[in-house]
C-alpha cells in the first residue's frame, strides 16, 4: 500500500514499509551519521532535557519508547518498541537490561501493555496525518490517566515561512498546532510545547552557539516557537 506524502514537494510516494526497510539499511551508521554532528548534538541534548523535565514524575515507571531506533534516550524508558529489526537489534545491543520490542506503533494494543508514559521522537515527521491520528489513538488506549504522551513534529509554520520543500523519503510531514490540537482531541490536554531549533544554532561558528543558545531557548517557549524547525509536545491523557 502506496500512502501519499501531503507535504513532499517531490511529490514523491513512500510506503510505511519504505520507511522501515530505510532503517533497516541505516541502523549500522544511524547514530553516528544523525547525532555525531553539531545538528545532531545540539537536537539530542535540547530533547533530553526536556524528556528528563517531562518524565521526572515517572521515574522508575513503566515508560515506552515508541519507534526507539537504536535506543536513544532508553535511559528514560522501561520498554522500547520498533518496527525495524535492525535499528531494535542496536538497540538491545546498547540496553540489554531493557525489553525491546519489534512492531509497529499502530499496532501497540496488540502487546497488551500498559504505560505511565510513552515518548516518540523523530517518528511522527515521516508518517501521514490519518496514521497519525491513528497511533495517537491507540497511544491514549495503552496510558493511564494521569499519563503523558510525549512527541515531536516538524512546524508547518516554519516550512511555510521558509519555503522549506522536504525532498526524498525524510521527514516529509509537517503540521500546525491547530491541526496537533484538533489529533489529539478530548482525550489529551496539552501540557507543554516547546520549539526546537528557532535559529539554525549548528550552521553558526561555536564561539556564536555561547550567545545565540540562550536566545534560541527564550523564543522557543514563547508563541514565536511556532516559527521553531520543531515542536516537542507533552500531552496528559486525561481520565
Ligand atoms: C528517525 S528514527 C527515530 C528513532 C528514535 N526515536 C530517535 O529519536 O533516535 C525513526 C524510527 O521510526 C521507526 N518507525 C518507522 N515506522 C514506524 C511505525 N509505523 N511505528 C513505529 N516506529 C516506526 C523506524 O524504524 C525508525 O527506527
Amino acid at each position: 500500500m502506496l500512502i501519499p506524502n501531503p507535504q513532499s514537494n517531490a511529490n514523491q510516494e513512500f510506503s510505511p514499509e519504505t520507511v522501515v526497510r530505510r532503517y533497516d539499511d541505516w541502523a549500522a551508521s544511524y547514530d553516528e551519521d544523525r547525532f555525531e554532528n553539531s545538528y545532531g548534538r545540539y537536537v539530542h541534548a535540547q530533547e533530553e532535557r526536556l524528556l528528563r523535565r517531562w518524565l521526572a514524575s515517572f521515574r522508575g515507571g513503566r515508560v515506552l519508547s515508541l519507534a526507539c531506533g537504536t535506543g536513544r534516550f532508553m535511559e528514560f524508558a522501561s520498554h522500547g518498541l520498533d518496527p525495524s529489526h535492525e535499528m531494535a537489534a542496536v538497540a538491545r545491543r546498547k540496553h540489554p537490561a531493557k525489553t525491546i520490542l519489534v512492531g509497529c506503533a499502530e499496532d501497540l494494543p496488540k502487546h497488551g501493555l500498559s504505560f505511565n508514559a510513552i515518548f516518540c521522537l523523530h517518528l511522527f515527521m515521516h508518517l501521514t496525518p490519518s496514521l497519525i491520528a491513528q497511533i495517537l489513538e491507540v497511544c491514549a488506549q495503552c496510558v493511564r490517566p494521569g499519563g503523558v504522551l510525549i512527541f515531536d513534529l516538524p512546524s508547518a509554520r516554519r516550512r511555510a515561512l521558509t519555503g522549506f520543500r522536504p525532498a526524498g523519503w525524510h521527514a516529509g510531514n509537517a503540521l500546525t498546532h491547530p491541526q496537533v490540537q484538533g489529533m489529539l482531541g478530548e482525550r489529551w490536554r496539552i501540557r507543554h510545547c516547546r520549539g526546537i531549533l528557532f535559529f539554525p544554532i549548528h550552521r553558526v561558528p561555536s564561539r556564536l552557539r555561547t550567545w545565540l543558545r540562550p536566545l534560541d531557548d527564550a523564543f522557543s517557549t514563547t508563541p514565536l516557537k511556532h516559527g521553531a524547525s520543531y515542536l516537542i509536545y507533552c500531552a496528559q491523557r486525561l481520565p
